[in-house]
């Protein structure tokens, strides 16, 4: 069965019936441009094909539950009872399973921003499939959120335009779920285009397709199978070294710093937040390198910035793992043109920009790389840049 098929299937088991209309959103792949979207900075992400779809129902009263075939048993609450859930208090008994709290909290984020627009706040059934890989790097969780806020916005006639919609995703995501992520992930599922990428200005959310020029290559996705979380731990810590920082340099964020000023931050800092400085203010000079060269000569001229991307993430940023230095290294070796870990790190997937014609010796290189090192095997496969959220049916 295909996941679309998936997703009614399931909504037919929970209510009887056919839901009134299907939504997809793509999961999401970082060309370059990491950690900088909560720095106010630049990114260059893609939707990958892969997508999350939901199959959704008003129902005659305001209840909204919520299935999935990832789950075992579906959720249930009145509509009026998700305020009191939400934002999720720090050491509080979560309310919602995690996988529930996506949807359930882009509900929630909707009512809040249509309260008093005088938009149909009706109760629904929501059944939701998935083809994104879950803990890879790859935005399974932006995809729920872009699915199911497209649909809500449609049968709730909400009217939100889609930047507004992915700021309801991303507060989903930090308040709902407790995740203090940025922006890129929801903007990537929500406005993606075939063909494209797109240059993301996180401060003024100005978004513009870049053309890849990926003509005889391919890219490659080598998910380590490492998975990660960015509710917890690292993640958190290097949102607030660059907070740090970005106080010490007197700025209100690090997009603020330029590559001129880095001396200086190094005499006002303490090693260890200067080097996740350093990471940002280069890092966001990448991305704005990597768009003039796309534009300028395509993706073929693009491998330096990726791998020097990566070096960043490994050694100022620390937040690659083994597997991911192991996949972009083993990559270059046998002949990828650039590679770097993507996604927010501590494990999830690396990318390779690798020649058509070499796809199979790399993917067979990284792969053998991986079992001599002891490492599960990794799952490698090639994306293209494909749509943002839309209905299908
Ligand atoms: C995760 C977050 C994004 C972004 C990346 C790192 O994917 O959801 O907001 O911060 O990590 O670039």
């Amino acid at each position: 069965m295909t996941t679309p098929d998936a997703a009614t299937a399931l909504f037919h088991d929970l209510t009887g019936r056919t839901p009134d209309g299907v939504w997809s959103a793509p999961g999401r792949v970082n060309l370059i441009g990491e950690h900088t979207d909560y720095n106010d900075g630049f990114v260059l992400p893609f939707a990958i094909p892969h997508r999350t779809y939901a199959a959704v129902g008003i129902r005659d009263d305001r209840r909204i539950r919520v299935a999935s075939t990832f789950a075992d048993a579906p959720v249930e609450f009145a509509l009026d009872e998700l305020a009191p859930l939400f934002p999720t208090a720090p050491g509080r008994e979560p309310a919602a399973p995690e996988w529930a709290a996506y949807p359930l909290g882009v509900a929630w984020a909707l009512q809040l921003a249509a309260t008093g627009s005088g938009a149909e706040l009706r109760g629904v059934d929501i059944a939701i499939s998935s083809d994104v890989p879950i803990g890879a790097g790859l935005s399974s969780s932006a995809a729920i959120e872009g699915a199911t806020a497209s649909a809500l916005n449609d049968l709730w006639r909400t009217g939100l335009d889609r930047t507004t919609l992915a700021g309801i995703g991303r507060r989903a995501e930090n308040e709902a779920v407790g995740a203090p992520t940025g922006i890129m992930d929801q903007m990537a599922s929500m406005l993606g285009e075939p063909d494209a990428a797109l240059f993301l200005d996180c401060r003024t959310l100005d978004a513009h397709p870049v053309s890849l020029g990926m003509a005889g290559l391919a890219l490659l996705i080598i998910d380590t199978r490492v998975s990660h979380a960015h509710s917890t731990g690292g993640y958190r810590e290097r949102r607030a070294s660059c907070e740090k920082g970005a106080a010490v340099m007197g700025v209100p964020a690090l997009r603020d710093v330029s590559v001129d000023d880095l001396p200086r931050a190094r005499e006002l800092m303490d090693d260890v937040t200067f080097r996740r400085v350093r990471h940002i203010v280069t890092e966001n000079q990448r991305v704005l390198d990597t768009v003039r060269t796309l534009r300028e000569s395509g993706a073929r001229a693009i491998g330096d910035l990726l791998v020097a991307s990566h070096a960043s993430m490994r050694d100022d940023f620390e937040i690659s793992v083994p597997e991911l230095d192991t996949a972009v290294e083993s990559a270059l070796d046998a002949g990828a043109l650039g590679a770097r870990m993507t996604g927010g790190g501590f494990g999830g997937a690396a990318i390779a920009l690798v020649e058509e014609g070499a796809v199979q010796a790399v993917s067979d290189a990284v792969t053998a790389a991986f079992a001599a090192s002891g490492f599960a095997a990794p799952h490698i496969f090639t994306v293209t840049p494909s749509a943002g959220a839309h209905r299908e049916a």
